[in-house]
């Protein structure tokens, strides 16, 4: 944690508008009052396990009972210990048993503009196909597989026939670069890829074979890679290895009984970024995560039988494993999928899109309202909304008049807006308002969810008074938790369980509670930016840097960004001999590019002959923020080892 943070956690909103639920619609939401909240609230504090339990048996569909409902070995948690269920058979199997068999599962619209939607028993019979073709290219139960795919329905297959058979998937974002799928696959030891020859992105194809290819050279690990065709682009195939989806789909069974899987297996590993180097290999688990992504999706989203519900997230982010795949699925929701870009071909796509399949629920990030408010109200208002009842957010702080925008313009100031609190190692929402009971303030989380201790505490773990900022905490384990970080389970203690007494679970993020007791978060405490709601860790984009032959070193920081909420900015060092100029600033923004993605590549590359550290040589990375965004120190410099270099860069404005 840096001490710069500390000064930033006493900025606060001060923001007054709230807006109580419609009495129209808390009447028919699942959840209708305040006082209906407050009774489950208390009754989870009571008995939490019980709480829990009582959730589990009736949202779940388990195939062996537990025996005990939580073994908490801090910061180990196991939940529903001895109970086995399988994760697809609750989002496919069970449906096909009701009238859902033949609801629509999935309605995809790709980029180009083709259209294909699958029914339940229609997914269920692909995500068989897929398992069995899994298990005859050696997959098995633990092992690891890559899903590395454009937002089509097959990335949903992958992803539920690992599910089915016990392999852990690690979907690995198809905007990554080849460098850094490989690094992914190398720390999972995933013995297979999923991918497609190419998706769609504004127009043009994102070449994700020929960036497996690049990967898969320097991977012992992978044996099979499966090829969807999506783009029909010609893509080179390596016999024994690659395979064509279509070819091994079509020869392989429809009918796949699902094996019954431990609680505790791990469903799946997703990588997100922390403050040293290394992504972290985030792992969950099967029945506690699932629980609480159902719960979730029923209770957040008021998810109704008839809803149509659209959670604009790619499946690499994990938005897109809990609210677009398991979630909605295992409530037999019915879900759209885009595979594209919000502006193409023109800036209301998305509002064509709720439009033409009358989208009741949708769910999206800050950084892309902000987009639609700059590209203008006209967009919107040439098409028909009127469909849409609830509207959520996620991924970083909303700023009110974004809120008020999403309120106004998109809502038809009649829907309520869910802004919804969590982490990849949350694995599912923890404070959000319940759209029919909850009074909401533009710009706040408002309330923890019934049995989510969620705590605003100093560093000793001591609540904080209402008003205060202090540390975003979680005082007791939840069903959907983390269970480690793959292969460094005393990295997973020391990132989230060592920085505060009291065995509580530390998120990253700094809070404030206002008067009623509503929750602000006021962004990371440590050195991960959100950029337009992705997490990246200071400390990758500057090994990236590093890893350029001229580059001595390298300071990352974030500067507020008006679309992308934080910009990056790098502060670089060049070895002897290298020279300074503006072709040199591209190849490193390039350079980034290519290790990590476009979306770690730096708005700014400052040179600098050295970085301001402290006496200790630790950078003073809040100096440079403080340059990077408004060109002045104000701050304490008294800690600093030489002056001069951070004179210098001043200068360079
Ligand atoms: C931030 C995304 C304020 C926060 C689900 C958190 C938010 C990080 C919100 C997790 C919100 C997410 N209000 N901040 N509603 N939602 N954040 O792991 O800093 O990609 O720690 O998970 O995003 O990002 P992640």
């Amino acid at each position: 944690m840096t001490d710069a943070n500390h000064q930033h956690l006493e900025s606060a909103l001060d923001e007054q508008r709230t807006f109580a639920p419609n009495p129209a619609f808390s009447a028919k939401a699942h959840i209708k009052s305040m006082a209906d909240y407050k009774a489950m609230v208390a009754r989870a504090e009571r008995d939490p396990e019980d709480y829990w339990s009582e959730h589990a048996r009736n949202l779940l569909q388990w195939s062996r009972p537990w025996k005990q409902v939580l073994d908490w070995q801090p910061p180990s948690a196991k939940w529903f210990v001895g109970g086995e269920l399988n994760v697809s058979v609750n989002c496919l199997d069970r449906h096909l048993e009701s009238v859902r068999r033949d609801k629509t599962a999935i309605l995809f619209e790709g980029e180009p503009g083709d259209r294909r939607s699958l029914t339940y028993a229609e997914l269920h019979a692909e995500v068989c196909k897929l398992a069995n073709v899994l298990a005859t290219l050696g997959v098995a139960k633990g092992d690891r597989v890559a899903i590395y795919m454009p937002m089509i329905p097959e990335a949903a297959v992958a992803m539920l026939a690992c599910a089915r058979i016990g392999a852990t998937h690690s979907v690995v974002f198809g905007g990554f670069s080849a460098d850094a799928l490989r690094d992914r696959i190398n720390d999972a030891g995933a013995k297979l890829v999923v991918t497609a020859d190419g998706g769609y992105r504004r127009g043009t194809i994102v070449p994700l074979k020929a960036n497996v290819d690049a990967a898969v050279a320097q991977t012992p690990s992978i044996e099979n890679v499966l090829v969807v065709r999506r783009t029909g682009h010609n893509v080179a195939m390596q016999s024994g290895r690659d395979h064509w989806y279509h070819d091994v789909m079509a020869s392989a069974s429809g009918t796949h009984k699902a094996p019954s899987i431990e609680s505790e297996h791990p469903l799946f590993i997703l990588y997100t970024s922390g403050t040293t180097g290394k992504p972290k290999g985030i792992v969950h688990s099967t029945a506690g995560y699932l629980l609480n992504c159902v719960l979730t999706t029923k209770l957040v989203f008021d998810m109704k039988e008839s809803d149509v519900y659209w959670c604009t997230a790619d499946v690499g982010w994990v938005t897109g494993h809990s609210y677009v795949v398991y979630g909605p699925l295992a409530l037999g929701a019915t879900v759209v999928m885009y595979e594209g870009a919000p502006n193409h071909p023109e800036p209301d796509r998305f509002w064509e899109i709720i439009a033409r399949y009358r989208v009741s629920i949708f769910y999206t990030a800050p950084t892309a309202i902000r987009a639609f408010v700059k590209w203008g109200d006209q967009w919107p208002q040439k098409h028909d909304l009127s469909s849409l009842r609830l509207l959520g957010t996620v991924g970083e702080p909303i700023n009110p008049e974004a809120w008020m925008w999403y309120h106004r313009v998109i809502g038809g100031e009649r829907c309520p807006i869910v802004d919804t609190w969590w982490q990849t190692e949350t694995g599912g929402i923890m404070c959000a308002p319940l759209p029919g009971a909850t009074t909401t303030k533009p710009g706040s989380c408002t309330l923890p969810l019934p049995g989510v201790a969620l705590e605003v505490v100093d560093k000793h773990g001591h609540p904080v008074p209402f008003g205060k900022g202090g540390l975003l905490i979680v005082r007791r384990p939840w069903p959907s938790m983390l269970r480690t970080i793959w292969g460094d389970h005393e990295r997973m203690k020391q990132t989230y369980f060592s920085d505060i007494p009291g065995d509580v679970y530390f998120t990253g993020d700094g809070a404030r509670r206002d008067a009623d007791g509503y929750f602000w978060v006021m962004g990371r405490v440590d050195d991960v930016l959100n950029v337009a709601g992705h997490r990246l860790g200071t400390m990758e984009i500057e090994s990236a840097l590093v890893s350029h032959p001229s580059v001595a070193e390298a300071a990352v920081v974030g500067r507020p960004d008006e679309l992308k909420g934080t910009g990056i900015v790098a502060f670089v060092s060049l070895k002897k001999g290298a020279d300074v100029s503006d072709t040199l600033k591209d190849d490193l923004k390039k350079h980034v590019t290519k290790e990590i993605g476009a979306i770690a590549r730096p708005d700014d590359v400052r040179f600098t002959d050295a970085l301001p550290k402290t006496r200790s040589g630790k950078i003073m990375r809040r100096l440079l923020r403080e340059l990077a965004s408004s060109g002045e120190i104000k701050g304490d410099t008294t800690t600093l080892e030489d002056f001069a270099a951070l004179e210098k860069l001043r200068d360079e404005d």
